[in-house]
This record gives C-alpha cells, sequence and structure tokens, in this order.
C-alpha cells in the first residue's frame, strides 16, 4: 500500500511548507494590501502540539523538507517551540528508517529581529533559512515594504550568518523598481557568502493588479546584470528545485532565477502546504482547501488525518496557468489567498 503523498499525475511531494501566521512587520506591495492582512483569531491557529502532530504524520507519508513560512514567521513568538516539537515528531517518524534518512528544517523570514532569537533558533533544529530581500536601496527598500527597515533586515541576515545558519538565501521577487538595484544587492549577496535568487512575481499580490506584460522575466534581469557581472549557466541544484542558478564571474559566487511564469516548474512540483487555520493547500494556485485541523481538534486518529491529507494531494491542479499567454491577466485576480496569507 502506498502511504506517499501523491497526486493523479505522478507527482510526490516530499517539501512541506507550514504557514504560521498571516501577520507581518513589512508591507511588501507584492504580498499584503497597506492595512496588512486580516489577524487570524488565536483559537484558530494551529498550536505547536498540533503543528508537530502534522509535521510528524507528514514524514510518515514522506516528507523530508519543512519550511515554515507566513506572514512572518518570526511573529510567532512560539517558533522556537513550534521548531523543537516539529523537530521531536519528525525524530519520531523516523525511528524505524535508516539513519540516512534525515528532515531538515527551514524558515522563509524577512529577518527582521533575527539576529536576537537566531541561535535559539538553530539549538530548536533549523537548519537553514532564506531571506526576502528585495533591494539594497534604502529609498526603493522603504517604498516597496512601506517601512524603513533595511537596516535592520542586514542586521538579522549578519546575526544569522553569525549563528552558524550560512548560507544563507536571498530571495528578490523583480520588480520594475528594483531591476536598476539588481547589480548592487548581487554585489552585497556575494560580499556576504550568500546565495541570491531572483524570482519573477507571480499574479498573488493582494491588490489583484498583476499583469503579464509588466512582469519583469529572467531575461530581462541577466541583460541587466551582465552590464556588470559575467554570467555562465550551471543548471539546477535538484530536478525539483524552482531556481535555475549561473555561476558568477566564474565563481564560487551563484545566482538562481525562479522563473515561475515565463518556465514554470510545476511538473516537477513537490510540494505540499499547510496554511496556518490548518487546512492543505496542495498548489499555491489552487483554491481548494481540505480542513485538517478539525479533524484534530475532533479525535480523528492519525490514520483519518493522513488519508485526508492524501486525498487533497490527489486532486492537486496539474499547473498554475500563469505561463499561458492563451489565459487573460485577470484569468488569477480571485486568487482567494494573497501570498501572504499562502507562505509563498
Ligand atoms: P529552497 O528549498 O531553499 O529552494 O526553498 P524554496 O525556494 O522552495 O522556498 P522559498 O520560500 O524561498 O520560495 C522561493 C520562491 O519560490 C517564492 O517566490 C515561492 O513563492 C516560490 N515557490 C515555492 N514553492 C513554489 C511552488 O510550488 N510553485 C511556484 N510556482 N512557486 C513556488
Ligand atoms: N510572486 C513571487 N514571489 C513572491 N513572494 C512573495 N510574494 C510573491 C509574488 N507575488 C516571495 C517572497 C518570499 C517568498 C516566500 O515568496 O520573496 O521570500
Ligand atoms: Fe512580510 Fe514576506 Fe509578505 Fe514582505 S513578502 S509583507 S516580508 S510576509
Amino acid at each position: 500500500e502506498d502511504t506517499r503523498l501523491i497526486d493523479r499525475y505522478g507527482r510526490v511531494a516530499r517539501d512541506l511548507r507550514v504557514s504560521l501566521t498571516t501577520a507581518c512587520n513589512l508591507r511588501c506591495t507584492y504580498c499584503m494590501p497597506a492595512e496588512g492582512l486580516p489577524v487570524i483569531p488565536r483559537d484558530e491557529l494551529l498550536t505547536p502540539a498540533e503543528i508537530a502532530r502534522l509535521v510528524g504524520i507528514g514524514v510518515g507519508m514522506g516528507i523530508r523538507d519543512v519550511r515554515f513560512t507566513g506572514g512572518e514567521p518570526l511573529m510567532r513568538r512560539d517558533l522556537e517551540e513550534i521548531l523543537a516539537a516539529s523537530h521531536e515528531a519528525a525524530d519520531r517518524a523516523l525511528r524505524e528508517r535508516p539513519p540516512s534518512d534525515i528532515v531538515r528544517f527551514a524558515i522563509t523570514t524577512n529577518a527582521l529581529g533575527l539576529d536576537k532569537r537566531a541561535e535559539a533558533l538553530v539549538a530548536a533544529g533549523l537548519d537553514r533559512i532564506n531571506v526576502s530581500l528585495d533591494t539594497v536601496d534604502h529609498a526603493a527598500f522603504a517604498a516597496l515594504t512601506r517601512r524603513d527597515r533595511l537596516d535592520d533586515v542586514l542586521t538579522g541576515i549578519r546575526g544569522a550568518i553569525a549563528a552558524g545558519l550560512s548560507p544563507v538565501k536571498i530571495n528578490a521577487v523583480l520588480l520594475p523598481e528594483v531591476l536598476d538595484g539588481a547589480p548592487d544587492l548581487l554585489a552585497w549577496a556575494l560580499e556576504h557568502g550568500c546565495r541570491l535568487r531572483f524570482i519573477e512575481e507571480m499574479p498573488l499580490d493582494a491588490d489583484g493588479n498583476w499583469t503579464r506584460v509588466d512582469v519583469v522575466s529572467a531575461a530581462d534581469l541577466l541583460e541587466r546584470l551582465g552590464t556588470r557581472f559575467t554570467l555562465t549557466p550551471a543548471g539546477r541544484e535538484d530536478p525539483s528545485a524552482p531556481a535555475e542558478e549561473w555561476l558568477v564571474d566564474d565563481g564560487p559566487g551563484t545566482v538562481g532565477i525562479i522563473a515561475s511564469v515565463t518556465r514554470s516548474f510545476c511538473r516537477t512540483c513537490d510540494r505540499t502546504r499547510l496554511t496556518a487555520e490548518g487546512t492543505v493547500r496542495s498548489c499555491l494556485f489552487g483554491n481548494e482547501e481540505t480542513d485538517l485541523r478539525g479533524l484534530l481538534r475532533s479525535g480523528a486518529s492519525d490514520e483519518e488525518v493522513a488519508d485526508a491529507w492524501r486525498g487533497a494531494m490527489w486532486a492537486k491542479p496539474r499547473a498554475h496557468g500563469s505561463d499561458a499567454p492563451e489565459l487573460p491577466s485577470d484569468a488569477f485576480a480571485d486568487t482567494a489567498r494573497s501570498m501572504g496569507a499562502i507562505g509563498g
């Protein structure tokens, strides 16, 4: 009997992304409205014990990478507890497996306040981090995030490196207003030993303003970076990695591009997602969600929860379609959650 999280197109999930909150201390325009997202009432959020139980059930079905996202995962003051409990649940689920089977824990964060928590997070079992940072230009950062906190973010990244979370990956969403600053951002990343990846903007902004013609493409970026660096294609880290890598000036530094729109990678997608309220979201763009929190709270067994999760994954859509020129841009305007409520 196949216990894996498999869909009707044969893709198998081994990467779990858990959104922990919709709260954030920045307001990136591509992710959130100026006023922020509605606050989820406390009793509707998954607790650390519930998250850990779901992580354990996921690991039992083949999950080997777990990433906590948001909103901003550091907004949860119990993030250390969530990590420690999840780590323990993963170890328990792996007990009968060969020792080479390990589960790695990551967060995707804006790095605000990370310098103060990095050591505790590592002690709780955090293996690696991805930081969202689109520009190192103060004015552009303040306009884009609607908060003037670039220096605090850079301090957070330095603190994470000092705590041993190196190499830090940096995610930069490719927006028209940060394209000019892309070479400076790459220079900063190389200097600090960070692995920078640029991301084509997907139609998940809160205001529904996305249009395909405005997307800054991987090709636009390569042209801009080419004015300062020599880039040599280096392929993907592994077949299901979202980023294609380029060697910068013969290495060892690299830069990656996640071309979600112009070269989508749905065919090799190995992700499953949980929202902060405990529903399974099989795809960023799949609006159907399956409630697991209700099952947990009504006393369901691990096997019943696993069955519901597998059912949700079986219905995973084949592809998101924002790469399909025959679909109008407003085909995505009804995405019920913006990025800030899915966690990327
Ligand atoms: P690594 O394991 O470090 O490669 O993490 P990651 O790149 O999967 O995660 P991260 O949170 O850093 O996300 C980087 C970008 O990839 C974000 O823009 C995500 O929205 C995007 N991304 C992650 N998963 C998916 C996915 O399933 N589909 C699409 N289209 N984009 C995704
Ligand atoms: N399109 C693409 N990437 C996005 N992110 C947030 N919103 C979008 C969007 N509309 C990225 C952020 C974050 C990651 C989880 O998702 O850079 O690092
Ligand atoms: Fe906050 Fe991240 Fe969304 Fe920016 S992209 S508003 S840092 S959750």
